[in-house]
């Protein structure tokens, strides 16, 4: 390689590999007589599936054909380790893969996200994953053809997890799984640290982009038929700080940008553009501004995911959350008070060390006050380097599963009777597919949130059609067009 040649800006660094990359695609498909294929598994949230369209966008870039199978030339795992369960998961699936890899030497296993963030991960899979080709974490997603393309000229396996992000690399290639809706990075990292949570170490700072840029990806994406965006963050409420650059060393001279409900206001001016959401949203941040802009803005759409955590003050200090449980019921009410019939979703940990029947008992009444329309509820996790790792009192797993049983009973019970009270509203629905069970519907979702299938067919994905709410199914609708 001509060191010479090779663009040190990016993001045209990025395109020189993808074009080296695509010869030598082309080359090997031409050696094999068919076409060579990639699949990438996604674990974790909405911020992963996110990466994983663009890492999708480059491989399709290099001339790989993606399919729905592990057998594949080319694999993918984005990796989540928010919780101890999904690091399991992974080590049960590297034993897959390397059967498949016997049948396929020539299969190509890629590692990536944030499990590959963790030092302990990297050493395991060093020593005893030899037949792993490719690692990278959080920070260097956007390398994946440099890093292909030094794994074509060494063929043996190839590291690199960063600390921390040295740039953002805008206007690399993606692919979406929706035409008509997309993830939009609005800020990367957390500066939370609550105790349980690992993500902060695993993503690093937060660091939020630049509105002209955001703006500038939400018009082309309009402009290719999206009509749905959701902001994404790991705390959007903190929105506005963007930290530069400078040597590679991150500058701690912030610069203020905007705020987020500014920021709102501005993607909501986007000609075309018919709902925004975003995700997710910490209570102590959350501002009278933005509850004023989600009640005075339209297109914003009518839900809001809050997570309370533990509904006992207590645990909720020593979570390091930064509120009350009465602070974040008064917050609820400010909220219902601007937007009555607003959708309220949360997260919830059950079992955190230290946890008493008592601060469970307080969880169960924010559930009952609150009424969600719908929670995700957590066993609790030990992360180790989190500081409530090493706290003392953990709650033993009989006594967890017992609080997790009665408060999932509580939290389905609710949403259900929640979500009834839109049988026979008529709700504009956005179709996103045909249904998988049966072709003669398809399904799609309300502002609030709700699945809903009706009668229609693929010629409806995409489109926004008004559907009356006939029958409720639990946590979904069978619907019928009002026209
Ligand atoms: N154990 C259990 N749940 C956790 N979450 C984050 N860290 C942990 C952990 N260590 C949950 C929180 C968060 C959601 C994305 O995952 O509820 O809001
Ligand atoms: Fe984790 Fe708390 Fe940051 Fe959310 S806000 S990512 S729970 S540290």
């Amino acid at each position: 390689m001509d060191s010479n040649t090779i663009p040190v800006m990016e993001p045209d660094r990025q395109y020189y590999f993808m074009n080296k990359c695509k010869e030598l695609v082309l080359d090997l498909k031409a050696k094999k007589n068919r076409p060579l294929t990639y699949c990438v598994t996604t674990f974790g949230c909405q911020m992963n599936a996110h990466d994983s369209e663009k890492l999708k966008g480059i491989l399709d870039e290099l001339g790989y054909v993606e399919i729905d199978d592990e057998n594949a030339d080319f694999v993918v795992y984005n990796t989540c380790t928010v919780r101890e369960n999904a690091n399991k998961k992974l080590y049960g699936h590297l034993g897959h893969l390397k059967n498949l890899k016997k049948k396929n030497p020539d299969m190509i296993i890629c590692l990536c996200g944030c499990m590959m963030q963790e030092k302990h991960v990297v050493e395991t899979i060093k020593s005893k994953y030899k037949f792993v080709d490719i690692v990278f974490g959080t920070h260097n997603i956007y390398k994946l053809a440099e890093l292909i393309n030094i794994y074509f000229n060494q063929n043996s396996q190839i590291i690199e997890v960063l600390d921390k992000s040295e740039k953002t690399v805008e206007e690399l290639p993606q692919k979406r799984k929706y035409k008509f809706k997309s993830g939009v990075n609005i800020m990367y990292g957390c500066n939370n640290f609550c105790s349980y949570c690992i993500v902060p170490y695993v993503r690093g700072r937060e660091k939020s982009r630049r509105p002209e840029e955001i703006l500038k990806e939400i018009n082309l994406l309009v402009s290719q038929g999206v009509k749905e965006v959701m902001l994404l963050g790991q705390n959007v409420n903190s929105y506005g700080k963007i930290y530069d650059y400078t040597d590679g060393k991150m500058d701690l001279q912030e610069e203020k940008l905007m705020s987020f409900p500014d920021l709102l206001r501005e993607v909501c001016k986007v000609d075309g553009l018919e709902r925004v959401r975003f995700m997710t949203s910490h209570p102590k941040d959350l501002s009278d501004e933005l509850i004023k802009v989600m009640a005075e803005e339209p297109k914003i759409c009518n839900h809001l995911h809050l997570p309370f955590q533990s509904g006992s003050t207590d645990i909720l200090a020593k979570m390091n959350r930064r509120y009350t449980k009465e602070q974040y019921l008064s917050l609820v009410d400010k909220i219902r008070n601007a937007i009555p019939d607003i959708s309220l979703t949360t997260d919830i940990i059950v079992g955190f060390p230290g946890e008493t029947e008592e601060d469970f008992l307080d969880t169960l009444d924010v559930v009952e006050k609150v009424k969600y329309d719908q929670a995700f509820t957590f066993i609790y996790s030990k992360r180790t380097g989190t500081p409530a790792a090493v706290m003392e009192n953990q709650v033993p797993e009989d006594v967890v599963k017992d609080r997790f049983q009665r408060l999932l009973t509580r939290v389905n019970a609710i949403s259900n009777s929640r979500i009834k009270r839109y049988e026979g509203q008529i709700k504009d629905v956005l179709v996103e597919e045909l249904n998988h069970q049966d072709n003669n519907l398809v399904t799609g979702r309300t502002k609030e949130s709700i699945t809903v299938h009706f009668p229609g067919d693929s010629s409806l994905i995409g489109e926004t059609i008004a559907v009356n709410l006939k029958e409720c199914k639990g946590f979904y609708f069978l619907g019928e067009r009002t026209s």
